[in-house]
């Protein structure tokens, strides 16, 4: 199957899985249920579902398995955005072409609205009945909270974005903004290719590391790729203000190895995934189609 044909069918099924997981409505708030919606369906890639399925096919698992984390990671990836806009941390107006949550809603509001999603993704990997299909084992779905918790928190993206924000201005070396970019963005990344091979519920600690090399060269593959479309893509086509990271006088890798080695760098990365793949058959070609997709991405 050409990737777009499984990129469109794991699209359409993480967007059914997710419309059964988000309220439809709130007597409580309705505000924050639409505020919810609106920053889950509002037109991202849907990169780390993709991973997720693709991770799960590779060693011969079955979608539905993998719709619980799938869903999971996205809506922490949701929140993460939400919170990215906020006026306190990059203060943007503009995501996925359409106004940021803050201002299409209020800051109150939008960082509601990161906090429930996350708690939601946590309740999404927890309760079976949103998922009937997935007869995960208790084992399995305790280590995908393992998983998904320790990318998101101090330790994973969290930590990273608080490093982000605390380095603006800065000169960082190559060991820092790797440090950096393998936080804010691989661990989520990460997490989403080891929680479809966990959703398989009989993956070895062989295939495991395997993966995670895979994962770490693609995570900051796609964080360096984001740096370079901030400055080479336009604001129409990147549904958010280009220049960015410019404006804001952000530590990038753009900034640091200038566009081409960037460029370089992030093929070298996309080259490392996919050596790291050697050994698996047909079914990870998804993952390696992916591997090519993070750094020639045009948004
Ligand atoms: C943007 O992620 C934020 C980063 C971690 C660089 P994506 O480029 O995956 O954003 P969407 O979900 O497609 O909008
Ligand atoms: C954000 O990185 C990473 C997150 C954890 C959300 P950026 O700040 O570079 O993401 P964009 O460019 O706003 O999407
Ligand atoms: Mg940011
Ligand atoms: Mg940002
Ligand atoms: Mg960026």
């Amino acid at each position: 199957m050409i990737l777009q044909e499984y990129m469109n069918t794991c699209r359409t099924r993480v967007d059914e899985q997710l419309k059964l997981v988000l309220p439809e409505s709130s007597i409580v708030s309705p505000k924050l249920a639409e505020a919810m919606t609106y920053s889950v369906f509002n037109g991202g890639k849907r990169v780390r579902p993709l991973l997720v399925y693709a991770a799960n096919k590779a060693l011969g698992g079955q979608a539905h398995h993998a719709d619980p984390a799938a869903c999971a990671v996205e809506l922490i990836h949701a929140y993460s955005l939400v919170h990215d806009d906020l006026p306190a941390m990059d203060d943007d107006d503009l995501r996925r072409g359409k106004p940021t949550c803050h201002k299409a809603f209020d800051e109150a509001t939008a960082i509601l609205a990161g906090d429930a999603l996350q708690t939601l993704a946590f309740e999404a990997l927890s309760t079976p009945y949103h998922f009937p299909e997935a007869l995960l084992s208790d084992t399995a779905r305790l280590a995908l909270f393992r998983e998904l918790t320790s990318a998101s928190g101090h330790a994973g993206m969290c930590g990273g974005q608080s490093m982000d924000l605390n380095s603006v201005g800065q000169a960082l070396n190559q060991q820092q903004l790797q440090l950096m970019h393998n936080h804010k963005t691989g661990a989520l990344i990460r997490a989403s290719v080891i929680m479809g091979a966990l959703s398989t519920d009989k993956v070895t600690d062989e295939e495991l590391d395997t993966l995670t090399t895979y994962a770490n060269a693609i995570g900051l593959a796609f964080q360096v790729q984001d740096d370079i479309l901030d400055v080479t893509a336009d604001t129409e086509t990147l549904g958010k203000q280009q220049g960015a990271d410019d404006a804001l006088d952000k530590p990038t890798y753009v900034s640091l190895m200038g566009l081409e080695a960037a460029q370089h760098f992030a093929e070298e990365l996309c080259q490392e995934a996919l050596t790291a793949l050697s050994s698996f058959d047909e079914q990870a070609a998804p993952l390696r189609q992916l591997a090519e997709y993070i750094v020639h991405r045009s948004h």
